[in-house]
C-alpha cells in the first residue's frame, strides 16, 4: 500500500483550503497550492504556491510531476470541472485523489445525490470510480460548516430576519469546523489502506436546530433571534419551481442545500456511521461547542 508525501492542494486559498493546508502541513506532508491567481492569503509562508491554467492538461500535469505529487486534494468550488484534474493526475502519476465534496450525504444517501445542486460532485464521484484502475480516490463528507455556516449567518440568521427552522428543529443534523475537515484530510493520508476508493464520514457534532438556538442564546443572549417554521418539502417544490422557469438559479441551488442538510430522509446525521475514530477527530465537548457558537455568532 502506497503511502502519501507529496500532497497537491487545488483552490487552497478561499473559506476551507487554509484549514486542509494547515492540517497537512501539522502533519508532516510536504505540500504545494495550485492556483489559478497566485493568491497566497491564509497560507503558511513555506507552502509553495505553483500557478496552473485549469485549461490545460500539461499545466497541471506538469506542475504535479515537477513536485513530485503523490496525493491531490481539490477543494474547487466548481465541482463540474474535476474530470479534467482527475486526468491530469493520471498522467503525473498521482497515486490518490480526494475530490472536492466536503460537505452533504451524496455519496451515502440516493435522494442526496439526486439533487440538482450536486450534480458536478456526482459526476465526479462516478468518473473516480470509472478511473479506479488508475488512481485511488477517498471522498469526504462531514456535513455543513459549522464555524463557517454560523460566520456567515447560515444556520442562525444573525444579519437581521428570521432564522429558518426546518420541518421538526429537534431532528440532528452533522456540522463539522473548517479545522476538522482539515483534520479528516490529513488523516484520510495518513491511513491510505483503510481509506482507499471509498467516502470516509466524519463530523465535529449532530446537533439539532433547537440545541443550536439554545446554545446561541445563552452565550450570546443580546442577539435577539426571530424564528419561522419552514418546510423542506416547500423549499424542495420552489426550489424546482425556478430551475424549471430558469430563474434564480442560485436561491434555486440553496434551497437545495438546505433541504440536504435540514432534511430528514437526506441522510445528514453522520453521528451513527462515521470516521472520526480512524481519522483522529474528536467530537467537541459541550464546552467546546459554546465555544465555536460564541466566536463564530
Ligand atoms: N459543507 C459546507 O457547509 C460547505 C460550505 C462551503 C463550501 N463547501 C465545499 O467546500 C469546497 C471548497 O469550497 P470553498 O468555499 O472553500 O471554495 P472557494 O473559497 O469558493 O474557492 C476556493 C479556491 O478555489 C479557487 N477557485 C475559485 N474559483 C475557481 C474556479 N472557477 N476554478 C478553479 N479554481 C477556482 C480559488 O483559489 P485560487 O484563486 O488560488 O485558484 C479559491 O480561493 C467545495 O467543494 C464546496 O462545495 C462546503
Amino acid at each position: 500500500m502506497s503511502t502519501f508525501k507529496n500532497v497537491a492542494v487545488a483552490g487552497a486559498t478561499g473559506n476551507l483550503g487554509p484549514a486542509i493546508v494547515k492540517a497537512l502541513v501539522d502533519a508532516g506532508f510536504q505540500v504545494i497550492a495550485l492556483s489559478r491567481s497566485g493568491k497566497t492569503e491564509g497560507l503558511p509562508s513555506r507552502v509553495k504556491t505553483v500557478k496552473v491554467d485549469y485549461d490545460s492538461k500539461d499545466s497541471i500535469t506538469k506542475a504535479l510531476k515537477e513536485n513530485n505529487i503523490d496525493a491531490f486534494v481539490s477543494n474547487v468550488p466548481n465541482h463540474d470541472s474535476q474530470p479534467a484534474l482527475i486526468d491530469a493526475a493520471i498522467a503525473a502519476g498521482v497515486k490518490r485523489f480526494l475530490p472536492s465534496d466536503f460537505g452533504s450525504n451524496v455519496s451515502g444517501n440516493a435522494l442526496t445525490a439526486k439533487l440538482p445542486v450536486f450534480a458536478g460532485k456526482l459526476l465526479t464521484h462516478e468518473y473516480l470510480k470509472r478511473k479506479e484502475s488508475e488512481i485511488e480516490w477517498t471522498i469526504i463528507a462531514n456535513g455543513v460548516f459549522l464555524d463557517w455556516g454560523l460566520e456567515k449567518g447560515f444556520l442562525i440568521n444573525k444579519h437581521g430576519g428570521p432564522t429558518q427552522l426546518f420541518d421538526d428543529p429537534n431532528n440532528k443534523f452533522s456540522a463539522t469546523t473548517l479545522a476538522d475537515v482539515g483534520k479528516a484530510v490529513a488523516g484520510v493520508l495518513k491511513h491510505p489502506a483503510e481509506t482507499k476508493n471509498r467516502s470516509v464520514f466524519v463530523q465535529s457534532t449532530s446537533i439539532s436546530q433547537n440545541e443550536l438556538l439554545a446554545i446561541a442564546k445563552k452565550v450570546k443572549p443580546e442577539l435577539k433571534i426571530e424564528t419561522e417554521n419552514v418546510s423542506t418539502a416547500e423549499v424542495l417544490k420552489n426550489s424546482y419551481g425556478l430551475l424549471e422557469k430558469g430563474e434564480e438559479i442560485m436561491g434555486a441551488m440553496f434551497g437545495f442545500l438546505k433541504v440536504s442538510i435540514f432534511g430528514r430522509e437526506y441522510g445528514s446525521d453522520l453521528s451513527g456511521e462515521n470516521d472520526n475514530e480512524l481519522l483522529g477527530i474528536k467530537e467537541l465537548t459541550p464546552k467546546e461547542l459554546e465555544e465555536v457558537v460564541r466566536e463564530n455568532l
